[in-house]
């Protein structure tokens, strides 16, 4: 039987939200809370360090922001699919978490005069995302984690793989972990949960996410009955770096970069007149992809054309003050200095606006369960995510979500260890029995690969009705091969082709959730653009899709949008 452990509060995921939930946690409870804090990478390892151009606040009321327009940029940058409430909470909340780590310790990059800098970003009227250089997601963390050090009151289980949730009659119950090192099935049991494990972006082949990114928090919730929302909502980030897909952070385009076509015009101008390379990310992704698609790319022999992100006007003083990363990322990756040449870019997947539903307080209605960051929709981002509004919202949702799910911990739950040891024989046939002693002649990886691939050409940008349908034939047929999939490496220490297989198994699921949900949204809205359906279509598609798990596959229903200050209106920029 597998041995039990036992927090008060797990936390699954140690990026931002996770770190900055167990940080709010250990506070509101003078650090007497008991926190697990699970995941299946090494702390900093977390794909949150890989964050670059900035984290957004509304902090100048005195030069004419406010958190008011703030809200109002999101909402409209949502496409209207936010929900209002929690996108207004969210902006009040974001200039006190600015300052907060500023005590901290953060090293924000400065004005003259000493005062936190802000940069423009897309979609935003006023600069407002405050960064470290272009590494600020690698900053934050680091001061979330040294806060963290100051209670000792958080066991780390790095490379551990969470394989299932247990869930009976509307309730967490625990949740079953492998250890990676030593290849252990261990039962968590725990008062509430937190699930702070990202989004699904490898889901697709050409991405600027880690390859740990797999939404393994949001397929495993799914398969234990908790609503999925919004998932057809994928975002493609307008400059991956080609052919790695490493992000070009939009800093570049906020500090002033252009975006040209091999014909030498700054194409933005015809598309978005007035915010031109700083209209949202649906938007700007649209424009590249139009001009490559009408032969107005460069030719790249991958087939992965592109556009050029020129920042040769910005002079090297400024390149390598607020860009280092950026120059690094181009001299290591293409022996390319971005001082000299323009960057070859095309947009990338980059973000997963859906995850697991939740209320304002990042609540899951399953008692004792709790959502934040990417791996949550609160929904905050709606069609569109606005760029710097991701790790704000980590941050925002980790404090508010750490903190009910800590009060929840210490005067309302109780450990279930007997329900929650019930379930733990058929996960460790699952995993040991059917899975690892299996034969059968399909290859992990070549489905893997084969899924990728069919995301990128058929659910990229652009999606039309066909490119849907052939989508979702094959990842059916996909998941139909995984059946008969294997994995060679029978061992238990460090057995990555296990958790990659486990990995897949769950990117399947979302798969089909995202393709079945565009097919349904006859509509374009946000990321979600089809050419068949040109118009965002408030009369018939302004709600939320909610998938449930069934074996025969998912269910759809939908919900209501939170409108609660702001009429959807045509989106100019
Ligand atoms: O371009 C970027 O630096 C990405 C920021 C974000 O996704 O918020």
């Amino acid at each position: 039987m597998a041995e039990i452990i036992k927090h008060d509060l797990l936390i699954l995921g140690s990026g931002l939200a996770g770190l900055r939930a167990a940080v709010e946690a250990s506070i509101q409870t003078s650090g007497k809370i008991n926190i697990g804090l699970i995941s299946k990478v090494q702390l900093m390892r977390s794909h949150s360090v890989c964050a670059e151009g900035g984290t957004a606040a509304a902090l100048r009321p005195e030069e004419g922001d406010s958190p008011g327009l703030h809200a109002w940029d999101s909402v409209k940058g949502s496409d209207f699919l936010a929900d209002q409430d929690a996108v207004s909470r969210f902006a009040e909340i974001m200039p006190s978490e600015i300052l907060q780590l500023d005590r901290w310790g953060i090293p924000w990059s400065r004005r003259l005069d000493g005062r936190i800098d802000q940069r423009p970003f897309g979609g935003h009227s006023f600069p407002r995302a405050v960064y470290a250089a272009d590494k600020t997601g690698f900053f934050e963390m680091q001061t979330l984690y040294d806060n963290l050090l100051r209670y000792n009151n958080f066991k780390r289980y790095d490379e551990w793989f969470a394989t299932k949730l247990i869930v009976e009659k509307g309730e967490f119950k625990g949740l079953t972990a492998l250890n990676m090192a030593n290849g252990g099935l261990y039962l968590f049991c725990a008062k509430a949960l937190l699930i702070a494990s990202g989004g699904a972006g490898r889901l697709f082949g050409f991405t600027t996410f880690s390859h740990s990114v797999t939404g393994d928090g949001i397929a495993m919730a799914y398969r234990a009955g908790l609503p999925i929302k919004d998932l057809e909502f994928m975002q493609f980030h307008p400059t991956g770096l080609v052919p790695s897909g490493i992000l070009m952070t939009e800093a570049c385009r906020g500090e002033g970069g252009y975006l040209v076509n091999s014909k030498g015009e700054r194409f933005m101008d015809k598309y978005a007149s007035k915010l031109k390379e700083l209209a949202p990310r649906d938007i700007v992704s649209r424009s590249s992809m139009t001009e490559i698609e009408e032969g107005r790319g460069f030719k790249e022999p991958s087939g992965l054309d592109f556009v050029h992100l020129d920042l040769r006007h910005l002079g090297a003083d400024k390149i390598n003050e607020r860009l280092p990363l950026i120059r690094e990322v181009c001299l290591n990756f293409l022996n390319l200095d971005p001082i000299d040449k323009p960057i070859p870019v095309r947009p990338v997947q980059h973000y997963t606006m859906g995850g697991i539903h939740t209320d304002i307080n990042g609540a899951a209605p399953v008692k004792g369960i709790w959502a934040a960051g990417e791996a949550a929709c609160v929904s905050l981002h709606g069609g569109n995510r606005l760029g710097a509004n991701s790790t704000a919202e980590c941050l925002a949702w980790g404090k508010i979500a750490g903190a009910e799910a800590a009060k929840w911990a210490v005067s309302g739950g109780a450990i279930c260890e007997q329900e929650a040891k019930n379930a733990v024989p058929e996960e460790e046939k699952r995993i040991f029995q059917d899975i690892l002693k299996r034969s059968g002649k399909e290859n992990v990886y070549r489905i893997r690969a084969e899924m990728r691939e069919t995301m990128d050409k058929n659910l990229g940008v652009f999606r039309t009705e066909e490119s849907i349908k052939s989508g979702l034939e094959k990842i059916k047929e996909l998941q139909a091969r995984f059946q008969q999939a294997s994995i060679q490496d029978k061992s238990r220490t460090y057995n990555t082709q296990l958790i990659h297989y486990l990995e897949l198994d769950g990117l399947l699921d979302l798969a089909e959730i995202l393709v079945r949900g565009a097919l349904q949204r006859k509509e374009s809205r946000g990321g979600h653009a089809r050419r068949d359906f040109p118009k965002r279509d408030d009369d018939n598609f302004l709600w939320h899709t909610i998938a449930k798990y069934t074996d025969k596959g998912p269910e759809f229903s939908t919900l209501p949008v939170s409108i609660t200050t702001w009429k959807p209106v045509e989106r100019k920029y």
